[in-house]
């Protein structure tokens, strides 16, 4: 979708939704004065009967708007203004995008200036306003005969002041952020039996062939020359046709001396639990186990896109845990990639399993940082809450710049603790280590787990089972896949480049 710029008088835009931000202390002698001077007072009077509030996400639509060229305006509240933060204006401005984006064939235009952005910067705040309008306008029920939400016929994003040129790059930015979110939703989203390690792989080519990147895709064959055992053993309850894969996909914008960062994503396309099988409400959601591997696919995209002069490599891990005659089991001993030792003691702890090998191909191919985005486990949601993702680190250092490039996007990370202890919990009578750790502290013994695979190359591990879905809809955002940390590690990214 291509979103436009524009610095016309409010009143003058033609379109079928005028978006009007306002907060709740709202200046009416700038571009919101003449507005309400065309619409003959209105919203100095709704603002005087308290119908209008300025509210946060708080939305009051005018269907009938005489003396300006909109067919309609949307009043849209931004809060506060010195409250306004990042993560306030995108929670607006996916507000309104999701109510004007309800019809097909609807063009917006949405107004920015003289809201008051507070610490929001007028470009962020159109950066932010162009992510929203192609999140906002895709739900999650694109396979529904009369799907919720359509893409935009015409967007455009209007500011009275700042510079013209400054602008276009921000809305450019926010388009290039909200399609590589869209692409890590709609993967996560799409239904288990369209999305498997064959057909994720596929799209990664896809991807990779639209943005000019190097993608290499390894199969069974290749996977057992690699001995990644563990991997495997996840698979190999899984149909011939649903066999695994390993997607590298790669981005040089940097020299061929420049460190590399690997970004490796947990892809179990469906999570049943294996012979350690889930309930059936435990794995209803199981589509979106692979929220990972889609994570990384949607930030390398862009990455690429931002043409950030960084190296990066995104390392999927492809398989389905799935039960059969041919599945693993209890009490199997696995030799991973780099030859430890592990029991199984529950084959619904596969996540670690598939991550462990492929942590540690991505060591042996140079990564010299690494961060791994996994659906990991059910007790960092326990821990943490559904909005917030648990960072484990291995390196102060690297764990600061992921964290703080989450600050800088507006996303909620919130750093859990890597006592030795919790590795104590891991040890087996029968291998070098087992795949489970007890039941408290689960997130971090499933961390401590990772840890012994990534040798001492800076890590970091986020536990994104919580934010990757949500469980309903809400007024400012789409129930099921969120896309959540494809900003992050966009700017996490731009931060090595510095
Ligand atoms: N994919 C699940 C974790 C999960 C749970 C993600 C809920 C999203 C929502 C993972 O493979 C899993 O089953 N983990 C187990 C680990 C346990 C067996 C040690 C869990 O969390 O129960
Ligand atoms: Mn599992
Ligand atoms: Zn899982």
């Amino acid at each position: 979708m291509d979103i436009s710029t524009s610095n016309a008088a409010w009143k003058d835009v033609e379109c079928n939704w005028l978006v009007v931000g306002l907060t709740e202390s709202p200046d009416l002698a700038g571009p919101l004065g003449e507005l309400d001077t065309a619409l003959s007072g209105t919203i100095s009077r709704l603002i005087e009967a308290g119908d209008l509030k300025g509210k946060l996400a708080e939305l009051l639509p005018l269907h009938d708007a005489p003396g300006v060229a909109a067919d309609r305006v949307l009043f849209m509240g931004l809060g506060k203004s010195d409250e306004l933060t990042r993560a306030r204006c995108e929670k607006a401005a996916m507000a309104a995008v999701r109510k004007v984006s309800s019809k097909a064939d609807t063009s917006v235009a949405i107004c920015l200036a003289g809201s008051g952005f507070g610490s929001v910067s007028s470009s962020v705040a159109a950066e932010i306003t162009a992510t929203a309008i192609i999140v906002g306008s895709q739900g999650q029920d694109s396979l529904k005969a009369e799907p919720g939400h359509f893409p935009l016929a015409a967007a455009s994003i209007v500011v009275a002041d700042g510079d013209a040129s400054e602008t276009a790059a921000a809305v450019e930015r926010g388009t290039i952020l909200g399609e590589s979110i869209n692409l890590t939703r709609d993967l996560v989203n799409l239904p288990p039996q369209m999305i498997y390690p064959e057909s994720f792989a596929k799209r990664a080519q896809t991807v990779a062939a639209d943005f000019g990147l190097d993608v290499e895709v390894l199969v069974q064959s290749d996977l057992e020359a690699e001995k990644m055992g563990a991997l495997l053993a996840v698979s190999q309850g899984s149909s011939s046709n649903r066999g695994p894969r390993v997607v590298a996909v790669s981005y040089q914008g940097a020299g061929e001396d420049a460190p590399t960062l690997a970004i490796v994503g947990k892809g179990v396309t469906f999570d049943s639990g294996g012979l350690s099988l889930k309930t059936s409400d435990g794995m209803i959601t199981m589509k979106s186990d692979m929220a990972g591997a889609a994570t990384a696919l949607g930030a390398v995209a862009a990455i690429a896109r931002l043409k950030l002069p960084v190296n990066v490599v995104g390392y999927m891990g492809l398989v389905e845990n799935m039960v059969s005659g041919t599945s693993y089991k209890l009490g199997d001993i696995l030799t991973a990639r780099n030859g430890v030792t592990i029991e199984v003691q529950n084959t619904d702890a596969e996540g670690r399993l598939v991550l462990a090998d492929v942590l540690n191909y991505a060591v042996d191919k140079g990564a010299d940082r690494i961060v791994d985005l996994a659906t990991l486990t059910g007790a960092c949601v326990v821990a943490l809450g559904e909005e917030v993702t648990g960072a484990f680190s291995n390196d102060q250092e690297w764990c600061d710049t992921i964290t703080s490039a989450a600050a800088t996007a507006g996303e909620n990370i919130w750093q859990m603790p890597m006592f030795d202890h919790f590795g104590d919990l891991l040890k087996s009578d029968v291998a070098d280590c087992r795949n489970i750790g007890g039941r408290w502290g689960g997130a971090i013994s499933a961390a401590k787990f990772l840890e012994k695979f990534v040798e001492k190359t800076p890590w970091v591990h986020l536990d994104i089972a919580g934010p990757s879905f949500a469980s309903s809809n809400s007024s400012h955002r789409e129930g099921g896949a969120t896309g959540c940390m494809v900003r992050t590690l966009v700017e996490a990214a731009a931060s090595l480049a510095e």
